[in-house]
């Protein structure tokens, strides 16, 4: 499975990107915006290409089999940006995979993640977050919406809660997140889904198949 990785210079796409070169079936390629990046990705052994989601990035997409978005404007930017990449680039992506046939599409969202998100702490990004989710429900797109609770840097435990609505919030380390992800790709039965995931007891394999099911070996 030929795999754009969608923000793969940042903290989760950096150990996903890893994880995907050594997993057999699946080819991955981050995308970055910087070519100054490239030098991380040659020694993890990962292709690269160079672009900007505001500016669309179409031109990669013929001939990939999924894309997974995990980029985002990050903190330290205004309301402004997060809804420039966070919702309208994410969404530029979805049309432009729609239209190249690119029709798995992973998207990294976030537990609270609402179009009408009443939270008083990010509610512009759970807003962002929620409008690109309803858009991609509502695409022809093959998708799988992963919802983690907040990220943290720590080293992956391997074990995870995962509900369609786990009814509250958590934290999870970003490699499980990743492994998260590949499990899912792994999945076909993750189509159509929203699954939220916090750290928990259940081991990531177990988790999922027990979600979801054995599941469908993925598309080629
Ligand atoms: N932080 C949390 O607690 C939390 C919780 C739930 C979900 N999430 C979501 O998890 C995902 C991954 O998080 P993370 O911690 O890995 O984020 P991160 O380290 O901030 O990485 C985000 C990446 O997106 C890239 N990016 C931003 N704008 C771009 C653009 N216009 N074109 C191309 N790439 C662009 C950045 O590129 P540069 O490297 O060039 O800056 C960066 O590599 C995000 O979608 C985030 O919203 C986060």
């Amino acid at each position: 499975m030929k795999i754009l990785i969608a923000g793969a210079n940042g903290k989760v796409g950096t150990i996903l990107s890893g994880k995907l070169w050594g997993h057999s079936g699946f080819s991955p390629v981050g995308l970055i915006r910087d070519s100054r990046q490239q030098t991380k990705f040659t020694a993890l052994g990962v292709p690269s290409v160079v672009g900007d989601l505001e500016e669309g990035i179409s031109s990669f997409l013929p001939g990939l089999d999924a894309v997974i978005f995990t980029a985002g404007s990050g903190g330290r930017t205004g309301p402004d940006k997060t809804t420039d990449v966070d919702q309208n680039a994410a969404i530029k992506l979805m049309l432009d995979c729609e239209s190249a046939g690119v029709r798995r599409f992973l998207m990294v969202s976030a537990i609270g993640a609402d179009p009408n998100s009443e939270s008083t702490r990010i509610q512009h990004y759970l807003r962002a977050k929620g409008v690109a989710d309803s858009r991609l429900r509502s695409s022809k797109l093959d998708y799988t919406i992963i919802a983690p609770g907040s990220l943290i840097d720590e080293r992956g435990t391997g074990r995870v809660q995962v509900a369609e609505n786990l009814g509250f919030h958590g934290y999870l380390p970003r490699e499980d997140l990743a492994d998260c992800i590949i499990e899912s790709l792994k999945n076909f039965n993750s189509v159509g889904k929203t699954i939220q995931v916090v750290s928990g007891g259940q081991k990531i394999k177990e988790a999922f198949s027990g979600l979801l099911g054995g599941g469908l070996p993925p598309i080629a």
